[in-house]
């Protein structure tokens, strides 16, 4: 057994850009830097994308800026859907984009207003401009798609297999909508990793149908050793209709460390900070440590 687990904490993109209203830029910075005192060394930590398709993140630039000259050495990273994105997350200093596409043609269209070849194009163009970025691909809706359903392995394969023959050196295998199962996640992860040995590979997980813990361990036993979830449970993309909450980091890392698996995340502390997210937010919360009382919480 692999017994680390990278937790990618993804909630100041994923759980944010759903909220109408506006949180703060110091609000913000305070619930990631709660994240960093709890040990998580990965953090998705905003999109630059249109401000008219996502307001909440219209502060990309000064967040951006601001982590960067505090934390110059930390594992930050934000999704981009086009060049223009990567080119202003780029300029900043930034390294590592996750640039997101879907395997449903008909979700791409709705989120990033693109065809399968017009992402991939795009793709293919920030590659050739920035070659030292990390460019992660996200394709969501790998499990389930609102408009189109499932799609069967042999689909999710063709479509990585293009994207591993520009180049890409990781892929995000997301559950867009929360309708994946164990099995079906053991199935997808296991052909993948066979099929692409070389790949890095993530798992992006929505807790809607609550099998958000269930289908990131099944990722975990197929072999997945990055996995990425929110604080809080807080989650869910605009464009993709019945999308709500992420498998919820505390909840994730508390399992983890209790079966014996290297996280190096303090979940008592990482508690406190969804908590403090709880005060601040008025957010659908998917977490269950979190409204524990704390006689019954020995963790
Ligand atoms: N960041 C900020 N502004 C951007 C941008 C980016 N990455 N990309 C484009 N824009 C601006 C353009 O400058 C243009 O501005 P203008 O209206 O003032 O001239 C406007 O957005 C439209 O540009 P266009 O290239 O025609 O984009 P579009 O209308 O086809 O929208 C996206 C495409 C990708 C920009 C938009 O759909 C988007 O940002 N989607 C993100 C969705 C998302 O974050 N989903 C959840 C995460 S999976
Ligand atoms: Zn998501």
């Amino acid at each position: 057994m692999n017994n680390k687990v990278q937790i990618v904490e993804v909630g100041p993109r994923d759980g944010f850009q759903n909220l109408k209203e506006y949180i703060p830029v110091e609000q913000k910075l305070k619930v990631i830097e709660d994240l960093i005192a709890s040990g998580v060394k990965h953090i998705q930590h905003t999109s630059f994308v249109s401000p008219k398709a996502i307001p909440q993140l219209k502060d990309s630039k000064e967040i951006t800026e601001i982590l960067l000259k505090k934390y110059p050495d930390f594992d930050f990273f934000a999704l981009v859907p086009n060049l223009y994105g990567a080119k202003a997350a780029y300029e900043l200093g930034l390294r590592k984009v996750s640039y997101v596409v879907s395997l449903s043609v008909s979700h791409n269209k709705a989120n990033i207003n693109r065809t399968h070849e017009e992402s991939l194009a795009e793709l293919q163009n920030i590659m050739e401009t920035y070659k030292d970025l990390h460019v992660c691909v996200d394709v969501a809706t790998t499990f389930g798609c609102p408009f189109e359903g499932k799609f069967s392995t042999e689909t999710v394969l063709e479509f990585i297999h293009k994207l591993a023959a520009m180049g890409v050196k990781e892929v995000n295998l997301c559950d867009t909508i929360g309708v994946a199962n164990p099995r079906q996640v053991r199935e997808i992860v296991a052909a993948v990793k066979k099929e692409f040995p070389e790949m890095e590979l993530q798992v992006h997980i929505h807790d809607t149908r609550n099998m958000g813990i269930a289908n990131t361990l099944a990722a975990i036993e197929a072999g997945i050793t990055k996995v990425q979830s929110t604080l809080g449970g807080l989650g869910g993309c605009p464009f993709a209709p019945g999308a709500s909450g992420n498998t919820a980091t505390e909840d994730l890392a508390y399992m983890l460390n209790d079966m014996g698996y290297e996280t190096g995340i303090d979940v008592n502390k990482l508690i406190e900070a969804a908590k403090y997210e709880k005060t601040i937010i008025d957010g659908n919360f998917s977490g269950h440590l979190m409204n524990i009382q704390k006689n019954q919480c020995n963790g």
